[in-house]
């Protein structure tokens, strides 16, 4: 075995690494980008091939991931450099690393934009701005919003500089304190909007819609679309998760925690939809609006309630500090890499990944007015922009690439004896199950799809190469 504690820390207990793992997993990719893809791919078809891939792809992997990460004891890089040599291969493996630190930077790059969006929103309802709007009001109030650089560039400054003070103090007194108070708040208030959608007239073609599979609407893009949600929404495939098994006690079972940590994800997900779709239909509203339908559903709800104004500053302080607890999870990893490689505190690692990242993150606050364009995603016609070109290459080519390489490994290259003594299964069934999982459906299917995806490449580089012909 490699190291027998992380330098960095440990947790105080499992609740505090589910409660961690659940606030990284939990968050935008949940309560902002889950509807909004729902949405926009037909619903209920989208919806069950999503909850087949958290299953069938997303659980074994988040195994594989916390079994690496609890092993290795380090940042992944050092992680998958330490068990590639123990397992008797080449260090090379460490790129594997270093490619999940790249889609993070990427990833927090344009997650700090949005969650700044949800700070914005906090102040505004919090001074009234929405009560009594229309649904026109809401629109032209979000349309204003986004077509303004300078604010957007203000809130994803003060979201970044939030994510580097909790990743500054550390694993116990930033990360620790920071979800044992954030996560369970989540949780109550969704529960609270859930029982508001209930009342609207609207409750059941909500439902219908999240649920009824229309299989007409299935085309390659959305199989390729729920994949890469699957792990964005399981924070898989780069590292977070490495990183937080690296500070998880030796006695913790990895298949308990790792189902009440997909259990809660995909409970909150489903949550958010049956929150917002009847508050879509009730109003007359586009359920393909795309990244606004969370701002627009939920303001437009919030203006109609008795104290919503209150329960709007309410939703969107929760909605914040969901994207507080995934955004530190996405920076640790890069973090802990700079201090045990580079030598720097971790103050000083945290600070420059965080200001590398903000300078990326202007691309994303650009590509909202200024810089707007458009290209084809596996053959459906849209308007993207530079957010949409960072997020179809972090979570939908990097996060696959990379489960399907953590699949490979630990599936091929670890020794059975390793794995099983860190999954502590025995000779069970359900470790069979698991090892073939990893090693035979999640690379193939993984494959396939990236396979798939290459065409898409090649319509992403027209859209580029488009964009500086102007
Ligand atoms: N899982 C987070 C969400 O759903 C996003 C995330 C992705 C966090 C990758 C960490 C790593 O919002």
């Amino acid at each position: 075995m490699a190291h027998k504690e992380s330098i960095h820390g440990r947790w105080s207990s499992r609740w505090v690494f589910i409660l961690a793992a659940v606030g990284s997993a939990v968050g935008l990719g949940n309560i902002w980008k889950f509807p909004y893809l729902a949405g926009e791919n037909g619903g209920g078809a989208f919806v069950l091939l999503y909850l087949f891939c958290i299953m069938v792809i997303g659980v074994p992997a988040m195994m594989a991931e916390i079994m690496l990460g609890r092993r290795g004891r380090q940042s992944p890089i050092n992680t998958m450099h330490t068990l590639a040599i123990e397992s008797g291969h080449r260090p090379m493996w460490q790129w594997l690393g270093f490619m999940g630190m790249v889609a993070g930077f990427i990833i927090l790059s344009y997650y700090s934009v949005i969650a700044g969006w949800s700070i914005a929103y906090l102040f505004q309802s919090g001074t009234g701005k929405f009560s009594g709007q229309t649904v026109d009001g809401v629109n032209a109030i979000f349309d204003k919003f986004i077509n303004d650089p300078e604010k957007l560039l203000l809130y994803h400054t003060v979201f970044m500089a939030m994510t580097m003070f909790v990743v500054m103090r550390g694993v116990k007194s930033g990360l620790e304190t920071a979800v044992k108070f954030l996560v369970p708040a989540l949780f109550i208030l969704l529960i609270v909007l859930v029982g508001y959608a209930m009342n609207t007239s609207k409750f059941v073609e909500g439902l219908e819609f999240l649920f009824k599979p229309d299989f007409s609407k299935l085309t390659f893009s959305v199989v390729i679309t729920a994949i890469g949600q699957a792990f964005f929404t399981l924070s898989l495939g780069m590292g977070a998760i490495m990183v937080y098994g690296s500070y998880l006690s030796k006695k913790t079972s990895i298949i308990k925690t790792t189902f009440a940590i997909a259990g809660a994800d995909t409970l909150v997900a489903i949550l958010a939809g049956i929150a917002i779709f009847p508050i879509v239909f009730e109003n007359g509203l586009d359920p393909t609006g795309g990244p606004g339908l969370v701002f627009v559903t939920m303001t437009l709800a919030f203006g109609k309630m008795p104290a919503g104004d209150f329960f709007a500053t309410l939703f969107f302080t929760l909605l914040t500090l969901a994207a507080w607890t995934s955004s530190i999870s996405i920076l640790e990893p890069v973090v802990t890499y700079l201090v045990e490689n580079k030598g720097f505190k971790r103050a000083t690692a945290a600070l420059i990944t965080g200001v590398f990242t903000w300078l990326l993150g202007i691309v994303t606050v650009l590509s909202f007015n200024v810089w707007k364009f458009s290209f084809s995603f596996a053959g459906d016609r849209k308007d993207y922009g530079m957010f949409d070109i960072l997020d179809i290459i972090a979570a939908n080519i990097m996060l696959p690439l990379g489960v399907m390489l953590i699949g490979i490994f630990a599936g091929w290259f670890m020794s059975r004896e390793a794995s099983r003594d860190e999954l502590d299964l025995g000779d069970s069934r359900i470790y069979e199950v698991w090892r073939f999982l990893v090693r035979y459906v999640t690379p193939t299917a993984i494959f396939l799809v990236l396979l798939k995806l290459l065409g898409v490449l090649d319509s992403i580089t027209k859209a580029v190469m488009n964009m500086f012909a102007f």
